[in-house]
């Protein structure tokens, strides 16, 4: 009978995390701005020919690489963030090698270390979620190839310091340590300028959150270039499609829209807090497009009264550290009007029914 591969065969089933497009999708962590209205012209413009002819990934690369300041031999484009993962992956991890990270974090990286057949070894954040930077340190071992660091982190919102990350590059020096910057836009702190310095650090980025272009897949690995060679030996040529590479210089270009969107975000993010904090909920003050609040027991009442009232938001209880919490997406001004309302009185009803824990106001 025809087997898989180990690893995939033991691999759970797929669940794509869309639930359901019915409502305000706040459980994605998208752009609920859309994307820039320059981008939406180019997209428009577009021909016939366009379309037809195999993508050239290379002219995106050298506008990337111009526009973070490394050189295109740095800069290897792919279908989304998650295909840069799953290549850096595929690059330096063999079945038995091990991926090391902090959990709670992003769940593709279990997920495609797993499929690789690596060893996958999860150091705990403590109960303030926070980067455990010394436990990571300390779990470093000869047979790790791999280190995976969200910052800001996903579904914390929490950012680890420059200086936290370089220390934990620095003490691997033959270990890939990946920062991915995915939702950098809201947060600000990069350590692309730390590259050259440091030649086994790699650094995302994605076109998904800030730039509102998920559904075109466009994501950004650099390094330095000697390991972005290897990585490019076997990317597919034509892993990034037409249609993104066309609209990516008008994409870079305009970055008041970028700007703006950033700046309602974080207006957004402060309104959930605020109300948070008010409700007496323990919240992670987010350098992301979401935020991640504990409401208690009662967090799968919560999450369907929620979308009762037209409001998608993510259950995150799975996730260690995070039992009770939900991870809300920040919307635009007029849906944070109706978002706020929609939690306060989800949690009027369900405290109503005295289910949920009742945190004071702590902050962390
Ligand atoms: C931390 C993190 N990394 C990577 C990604 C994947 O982004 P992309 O849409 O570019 O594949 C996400 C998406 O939510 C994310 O949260």
């Amino acid at each position: 009978m025809l087997k898989p591969r180990p690893s995939i065969a033991s691999l759970s089933p797929y669940h794509s995390p869309i639930v359901s497009r019915a409502g305000l999708s706040l459980d994605l962590n998208e752009s609920m701005a859309g994307c820039s209205a320059r981008v939406l012209a180019r997209l428009r413009s577009l021909s016939a020919t366009d379309v037809s002819l195999y993508p050239e990934r290379e002219v995106g690369e050298r506008l990337t690489a111009n526009f973070l300041g490394v050189t295109p031999e740095q800069v290897l484009l792919t279908n989304g963030m998650d295909e840069a993962l799953s290549l850096l992956f595929t690059t330096y991890l063999g079945a038995g090698d091990e991926l090391l990270f902090a959990d709670p974090t992003f769940v593709m990286y279990p997920m495609l270390g797993e499929a690789l057949g690596a060893k996958v070894v999860r150091v705990h954040s403590g109960e303030n979620l926070a980067l455990p930077t010394a436990d990571l340190l300390a779990r470093i071992s000869p047979g790790t190839r791999v280190i995976a660091i969200a910052n800001p982190n996903n579904p914390t919102g929490l950012a680890a310091s420059r200086a936290d990350l370089l220390k934990i590059a620095e003490a691997a020096p033959d270990i890939a340590v990946l920062v991915d910057e995915a939702y950098f836009e809201f947060c600000g702190e990069t350590l692309i300028m730390d590259l050259a310095r440091h030649p086994n650090l790699f650094v995302a980025r994605t076109f998904s959150k800030a730039y509102g272009l998920a559904g075109l897949r466009l994501g950004v690995l650099t390094g330095t270039a000697e390991q972005i060679d290897y990585l490019r030996r076997f990317s597919l040529p034509f892993n990034v499609n037409s249609l993104v590479l066309a609209c990516l210089e008008e994409a870079l270009a305009d970055q008041s829209f970028v700007r703006d969107h950033v700046a309602q975000v974080k207006q957004g993010r402060e309104q959930l807090e605020q109300l948070f904090a008010e409700l007496g909920l323990r919240f992670w003050p987010s350098q992301t497009n979401f935020v991640l609040v504990r409401v208690g027991a009662a967090v799968k009442t919560f999450v369907d009264s929620m979308r009762r009232r037209g409001i998608l938001v993510r259950d995150s209880s799975s996730n260690p550290g995070c039992e009770g919490c939900v991870r809300i997406t920040v919307g635009t001004p007029e849906q944070m009007d109706g978002a706020l309302q929609a939690i306060r009185d989800t949690l009027a009803e369900t405290r109503g029914s005295s289910l949920l824990e009742f945190h004071p106001n702590v902050n962390h």
